[in-house]
């Protein structure tokens, strides 16, 4: 008889950002005007790529260098100058050679655990970004590891919950942060990455820290980078354009590793993500070659500060609307473009419901939400009876139960209008 097909982490592949967006399009089909709050894409948002990057890419594509292979690493003049970025910063200091590009960070997430022996974790945040607590579990036959980020304390994380499991599982050889975070949020404190890199030292432990978002912070917050506070522990910094630029469609991102020469077990871990993706032959070659002529442009840092001062603004508003509900747990925003926004405990039940006008969309709601957790209920009752698709917490490895929204809409009055619409519906469903 024949082996089995699939491995046992292969049931852990889970990505409910994307999984919602089936039943917003059979919605879509009866009739239903579908607001899309569930994906961290801001071109799908109507974000609009200013012309001097466009011109800078369109030169580019007529530069026969682009449409080749690059190095397995990446594009060493690109390599060079982030280099130079990340050591401009005073903190751990790299070389080229330390930066290996990716074909988005998605790859990078899924190449790093793929490459662990499956009894080693590495332990992340929860509420979980998928892509990274999928691919860490599949690699483990396991669920995700998690530490908790408390909704009650601005959503940093509970670091008595944090060093216990680090002191009492020894399988633990790092500790994943992404910051600013999705899909809380939450910007790490200086103070608290200070205790997570002494806690690394203390257990002997790596740090991944997902830095996507890392230039994307308001209202007067700034992330630090791992860099920045790492000292001489090793670790990895996780970096793209995806949501930075934003060029998601480019499939760009890469990996910095710091202190390598300081564990010869870890430099052989960064070897071996050298050597795959050496075997793959390289990523993709124009964003790389982009990448200095735009990062490096003295437009760039106004552009970037411009499109942070609207996503602020976003948050400030989203913060005035939904903040007056005694029934949710909520916290502003200071970085990346997500609120995960949290019913307290006891709010929510399995008779409330929202009215909805056209019959078949109300059968179909009414079958998906049998036997399922309390705030997928109140998600599908929410895109059924108004369209607005936001994605269930319980599907980001975590036991409260709320939703997470996007801070992407470029129209403002059509972002007034989904998150009135979003508070008025909060209120009718507890009441009903
Ligand atoms: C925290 C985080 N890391 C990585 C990614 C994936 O980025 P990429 O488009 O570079 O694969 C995302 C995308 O949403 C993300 O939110």
């Amino acid at each position: 008889m024949r082996q089995k097909l699939l491995s046992a982490g292969s049931k852990e592949l889970s990505y409910e950002i994307r999984e919602i967006v089936k039943k917003a399009k059979i919605l879509q089909n009866e009739g239903v005007e579908i607001f899309w709050e569930n994906i961290g894409d801001p071109i799908q948002k109507n974000a609009k790529i200013p012309d001097w990057i466009k011109a800078i890419v369109t030169e580019l594509t007529q530069n026969e260098k682009t449409y080749g292979y690059c190095d397995s690493k990446g594009e060493l003049a690109t390599r060079e100058f982030l280099a130079n970025r990340n050591n401009a910063l005073n903190g751990a200091q790299i070389t080229p050679d330390d930066i290996l590009f990716f074909n988005g960070l998605g790859d990078a997430i899924a190449t790093l655990y793929h490459y662990l022996t499956p009894t080693t974790r590495v332990i992340g945040p929860s509420p979980a970004y998928s892509t990274h607590s999928s691919a860490e579990a599949a690699h483990a036959n396991h669920h995700p590891l998690t530490y908790r980020l408390d909704p009650e304390n601005h959503w940093y994380p509970d670091m008595v919950d944090l060093r216990n499991q680090v002191k009492y599982n020894p399988n633990i050889v790092a500790i994943l942060l992404i910051n600013p975070d999705n899909p809380t949020g939450m910007v790490y404190p200086k103070k608290i990455l200070e205790e997570i890199v002494e806690l690394a030292k203390e257990y002997d432990l790596f740090l991944i820290s997902d830095e996507i978002y890392n230039k994307i912070t308001y209202n007067g917050a700034r992330a630090y980078a791992l860099s920045e506070v790492i000292g001489d522990v090793p670790g990895i910094a996780m970096k793209g354009i995806s949501k930075e630029l934003p060029w998601p469609g480019s499939r760009c991102g890469w990996i910095e590793c710091y202190n390598r020469e300081a564990d010869p077990e870890f430099n052989r871990l960064c070897r071996v993500l050298d050597d795959a993706k050496m075997i793959e032959v390289c990523s993709t070659t124009l964003p790389q070659m982009a990448i200095p002529k735009i990062l490096g442009d003295p437009r760039y840092e106004q552009y970037r500060a411009d499109l942070n001062e609207k996503i602020g603004w976003r948050s400030r508003f989203i913060s005035q609307t939904l903040q007056q509900i005694p029934e949710l747990t909520f916290n502003p925003t200071y970085g990346a473009f997500y609120n995960t926004i949290v019913f307290k405990e006891g709010t929510l039940n399995f008779e409330q419901t929202l009215p909805i006008e056209n019959p078949e969309v109300e059968t179909k709601v009414r079958e998906w939400v049998d036997g399922v957790s309390l705030d997928f209920r109140f998600v599908y009752y929410l895109l059924g009876a108004t369209g607005i698709c936001v994605v269930p917490i319980s599907s980001f490895c975590s036991d409260l139960r709320g939703f997470r929204v996007t801070l992407l809409e470029e129209d403002e009055e059509l972002l007034k209008q989904t998150f009135t619409t979003l508070r008025d519906a909060i209120r009718t469903y507890l009441d009903s």
